[in-house]
């Protein structure tokens, strides 16, 4: 048994992450189905960005695991400034069975996981929201019939491809043995060496990787469309330029109709109406953005318990 983390979306073998998936699954079903974190034994959740569903859906999953979320305000925490990172989780991991951590730089992360004696889990970073996409494949699962039928459902992401759900959709999604294709202006499509790391997994799962410019080629025929905000945590300074750019990326029910007509609409929340979607896509019939929030808690649980059991 090897102590694991999960700081980026292929740190899960494709099977290992079917396993994660299948027990989100069964979470679904029961949500006290196992309950790993009994004793009360507590899980740090520390946050140096905004937080709402990210922090809702650990605390809650932590506490139905049997244990004691312990919600830590990175502002007052202040990590990386009174001391090492590494002197940090020194005194963290003497006391909590796993560590939750959303904040700026992937470097951040990489450093605590590497001092850590237990599990790390990235609740979001600049470049990485692996989490999100454990949801977001439970979601394509709960409505496409299962586990089972991932491998081969295309994928679409239209928006700022090169932001942190950019990233994990690409590696998320072809360990899951999807078609996974993003479209974005140029400027904002993902780095070189993510879509190369992408297309190496994807070799291994079936899976493909298309990188476009044109958002109307990278919706067609897809079975679930998915967007983001233009203006990520600590993007806000470009806010007004962004919205021009990715105008014609906006998904409204023109773009939708080029997906197959039974396409599912995916968005992370919080959304921003008029600006990356359309009021009538999120709130129509093909979206299911509130059982993709929903499904944060079944995945992190499924997660948590089994990065727990390969200690
Ligand atoms: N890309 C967004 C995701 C928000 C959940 C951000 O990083 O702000």
């Amino acid at each position: 048994m090897t102590l694991r983390h999960f700081l980026r979306d292929d740190d899960l073998t494709p099977a290992e992450q079917k396993q994660v998936l299948e027990l989100g699954m069964a979470f679904r079903e029961d949500r006290q189905v196992r309950q790993p974190l009994a004793g009360p034994r507590a899980v740090a959740f520390i946050t140096d960005k905004p937080t709402l569903r990210t922090q809702v859906s650990f605390a809650t999953g932590i506490a139905e695991l049997g244990g004691f979320p312990m919600v830590v305000d990175g502002n007052l925490a202040q990590i990386g400034k009174r001391e090492s990172i590494a002197d940090t989780t020194h005194v963290l991991d003497r006391m909590v069975s796993a560590i939750v951590w959303r904040t700026f730089g992937d470097d951040r992360i990489r450093e605590m996981a590497a001092a850590s004696g237990v599990p790390v889990v990235n609740a979001l970073t600049d470049g990485f929201h692996p989490c999100q996409i454990l949801a977001d494949l439970l979601t394509v699962a709960q409505h496409r019939g299962g586990v089972a039928a991932l491998p081969g459902q295309v994928l679409t992401y239209v928006g700022d491809a090169a932001n942190n759900m950019g990233n994990s959709y690409l590696l998320g999604g072809v360990t899951a043995g999807l078609h996974v294709r993003v479209g974005g202006p140029d400027g904002y499509l993902p780095d070189e060496a993510i879509v190369a790391r992408a297309r190496e997994i994807a070799a291994q799962t079936g899976g493909s990787v298309t990188v476009t410019t044109d958002a109307a080629e990278a919706v067609a025929g897809a079975d679930v469309v998915a967007t983001d905000t233009w203006v990520s945590m600590g993007a806000e300074a470009e806010a007004e330029a962004r919205a021009q750019v990715f105008l014609p990326y906006q998904l409204d029910a023109a773009l939708l109709a080029q997906a197959k007509p039974d396409a599912i609409v995916l968005h992370c929340l919080p959304a921003y109406r008029g600006k990356e979607i359309t009021a009538e896509v999120i709130d129509g019939p093909q979206s299911v953005v509130f059982d993709e929030a929903e499904n944060r808690l079944h995945a992190q649980k499924a997660l948590l318990t089994w990065l727990l059991e390969q200690r």
